[in-house]
């Protein structure tokens, strides 16, 4: 079976439910597991073990002036002595209050580590909505390709946002990532 590892960052919620609905997404292609960061850069544990056996990680961030995420980025340094992430599958998606908030930055960032650690970067593989019909509840509204995003206004709860369209981008992203992992996945790791 296919094991997609979704290790992200929340500080208060709403990335949490992007996660979700990644897991949810790539659930439909193999056994995806969430592996949430807490705010002082902590794994729960197992979370090493559940990276070194998946086929693919995505990461999850918020998109913050600094991040949390890089205790476990610079933690991820053992793994990348060994090389123990080589050719997995990497992608990433993150969340901001405001509609651009260079939510790209972190985006790169994602990107930049999976491909220190020598991984194969998945895009969403997803059209923009970028019509003058669109609206903010139709799938890549945001229009992004290196990874999903999602909005959270600032004053919005996590029961408010992100919106429906934004979680089923989050949705279809973690559903390529992990299809992508499934077609991929070596003969050796195979059952
Ligand atoms: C320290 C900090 C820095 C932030 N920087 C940005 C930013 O650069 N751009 C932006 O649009 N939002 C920024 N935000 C807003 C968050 O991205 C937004 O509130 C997001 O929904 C938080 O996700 P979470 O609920 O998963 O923590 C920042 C928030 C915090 C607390």
């Amino acid at each position: 079976m296919t094991s997609i590892a979704i290790v992200f960052h929340s500080g208060y919620g709403h990335t949490a439910k992007q996660a979700e609905a990644v897991r949810d997404g790539a659930a439909t292609a193999g056994t995806a597991t969430l592996h949430p960061i807490d705010a002082e850069g902590n794994l729960p544990d197992g979370t090493w073990e559940a990276l070194a056996a998946a086929d693919a990680i995505i990461m999850g961030s918020p998109t913050y002036m600094g991040s949390v995420f890089k205790k476990f980025a610079d933690a991820s340094s053992k793994p990348w002595f060994g090389q123990a992430w080589k050719d997995k599958v990497a992608a990433g998606f993150t969340n901001s209050a405001s509609i651009n908030g260079d939510k790209a930055g972190t985006l790169d960032y994602l990107y930049h580590l999976a491909m220190q650690h020598g991984m194969v970067w998945i895009g969403t593989g997803l059209m923009p909505s970028n019509s003058k019909a669109a609206n903010r509840n139709d799938v890549n509204w945001l229009g992004s390709f290196s990874g999903a995003m999602a909005e959270s206004p600032s004053d919005s709860s996590p029961d408010e946002r992100p919106v429906p369209g934004d979680l089923e981008t989050a949705r279809q992203f973690g559903a390529r990532v992990a299809a992508y992992a499934a077609r991929t996945r070596l003969p050796a790791a195979a059952e």
